[in-house]
Formats: C-alpha cells, structure tokens, sequence
C-alpha cells in the first residue's frame, strides 16, 4: 500500500473525484447472504475511501449512494438502504467533524423520507464550517432529473424577466445544476465490472477519465483508490487538441 502511494503525483491529483459505488447486492449474495449485508458492508468502503481522499489532499469526492431509479428496488431492500443511511450519517458527523470534511448533497430531496431529510439537514449543518475534503453524497440522484430541473427553473426565471434567453451560456446552465459549487469530476470510478453510467453526473462527466474495476464496492479499500489514481495520472487529457499542442503549451508555461 505504502509502494502504490509513493508512485502517486501528489501535484496530478485529481481536484474531484466521483464514484459509482457499485455491487453490494452481488458481494453479499455471492456470500450467501441478504443484499442488504452488501450495503452495511458498503458502509466501511465508505469510511475508508473518506479518509484516502482526505489524506491525499483530494478537495472534493462525490459518491453515488442511491439513484432516483433506485426507488423502484423492492420496499424491503430501499427501507433497509434509508435506514442504513440515516444511521450513518449520524454517527459519522463527528468523524467528519474531526476531519475537516464538509458534506453536501445532491439529488431530489423531495423524494426522501421526512425522518431521513432531517438527519441529513442536521448533518449539513454541523459539518458546513470544515474546510477540508467537500463529500458530495448523490441521493435520490440522476442527471436527467438533474437536467430537467435545471431547464424548468432556467424557463421560470426567463419567465420571470431574470435572464434573457438569448444571454444563455454553458456557465449559465452549469450554475443550475446541482454541482453549481464543485468543478467537474477529473475521475470517474466504478466498481464492480458494470460498464454504464446509470445517469450519473452525465452533463459534468464531459471530459472526466473513466475507470472501471470488477472490484465489488465492499471490497473497494484505498488501495484500489491509488491504483485508479494512478491510472488517472498516466493518462494525455487532450480536450479534443492533438498531443502536440499538449507538450507545446507545457514548454511555453
Ligand atoms: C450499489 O450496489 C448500491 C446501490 C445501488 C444502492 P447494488 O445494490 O447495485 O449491488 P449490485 O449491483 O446489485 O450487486
Ligand atoms: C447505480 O447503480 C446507482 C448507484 C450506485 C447508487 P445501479 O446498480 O442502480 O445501476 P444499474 O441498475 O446496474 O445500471
Ligand atoms: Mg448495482
């Protein structure tokens, strides 16, 4: 763990990272239990992926708990996940507190349950003075929800006489998103072999480096963080020029 560390380029980090904490369900049903020991087992990648962003210097880390499709799980597995929410995020608001990490969260709060919005509002409060790591916790989150809302406030504000239509920019509808305050995702993990984005950040994820690794999130420790990270660094980010556009403005910096 301690090799994989050193090879990281502490000045290559990725300013924000964003997971899709995939395969909790096929971890534990693999091991013969109920899907939801997949989650409660989840709860530990969490703990332990927080504390490698936060100890790399990464400033914001956005993790993917539960999409607005995932309300049409079976009621048992999506009580089970709010509770398991609730919970956590309870107990871990000193932890964070003694971290410096500040929490946010994105997706459609409308949706949760009334006990679930008032530990997570609590949990904003108390953790919105830190100014180390953002976390960024998706609930209840999809981009096309995202962008739909985006477009409707946009009309109810050109409606409004706010902004004139033809003033629009790309900054304009990034200011409408819910990521409003955080830079794009640089990369983009997702664990346990599946290939997609299950509407995810799409609009954000224009230019982020994908990475996919058949490692079920249970299992997901900082190790595998780094290997990613690595990764990431090896990577030419070309935003559409050639290479050799790349290595020429580096010299002329
Ligand atoms: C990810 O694990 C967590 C949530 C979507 C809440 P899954 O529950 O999707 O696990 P798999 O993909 O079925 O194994
Ligand atoms: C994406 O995982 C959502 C989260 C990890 C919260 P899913 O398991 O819901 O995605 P699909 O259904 O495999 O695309
Ligand atoms: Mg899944």
């Amino acid at each position: 763990m301690q090799e994989l560390l050193e090879k990281i380029d502490k000045s290559l980090l990725p300013r924000h990272v964003a997971i899709i904490m995939d395969g909790n369900g096929r971890w534990a049903k693999e091991k013969g239990y109920d899907r939801l020991y997949g989650h409660f087992h989840g709860v530990e990648s969490v703990r332990n992926i927080v504390e490698g962003c936060a100890e790399l210097g990464i400033e914001y880390l956005t993790l993917y708990a539960f999409s607005t499709e995932n309300w049409d799980r079976p009621e048992y597995e999506v009580f089970g996940l709010m509770e398991l929410l609730v919970n956590t995020i309870r107990k871990e608001v000193p932890v964070l507190n003694k971290n410096n990490i500040k929490l946010h969260v994105i997706g459609d709060m409308q949706m949760l349950p009334e006990y679930a919005l008032m530990e997570l509002q609590e949990a904003l409060d108390e953790t919105h003075l830190n100014t180390g790591l953002n976390l960024v916790m998706a609930l209840s989150y999809s981009s096309r929800w995202e962008l739909v809302n985006a477009v409707k406030n946009i009309a109810f504000d050109v409606q409004a006489g706010k902004i004139d239509p033809s003033s629009i920019t790309q900054d304009t509808l990034q200011g409408y998103l819910t990521t409003s305050a955080f830079p794009d995702p640089e990369l983009m993990i997702r664990t346990s072999g599946e290939y997609r984005i299950s509407n995810f950040l799409l609009y954000q994820l224009a230019y982020a480096e994908l990475y996919f690794t058949n490692t079920r999130w249970p299992d997901f420790r900082k190790d595998h963080l780094y290997e990613a990270i690595i990764d990431f660094q090896s990577r030419e980010r070309r935003f559409g020029k050639i290479s050799e556009q790349l290595h020429h403005e580096h010299a002329a910096h």
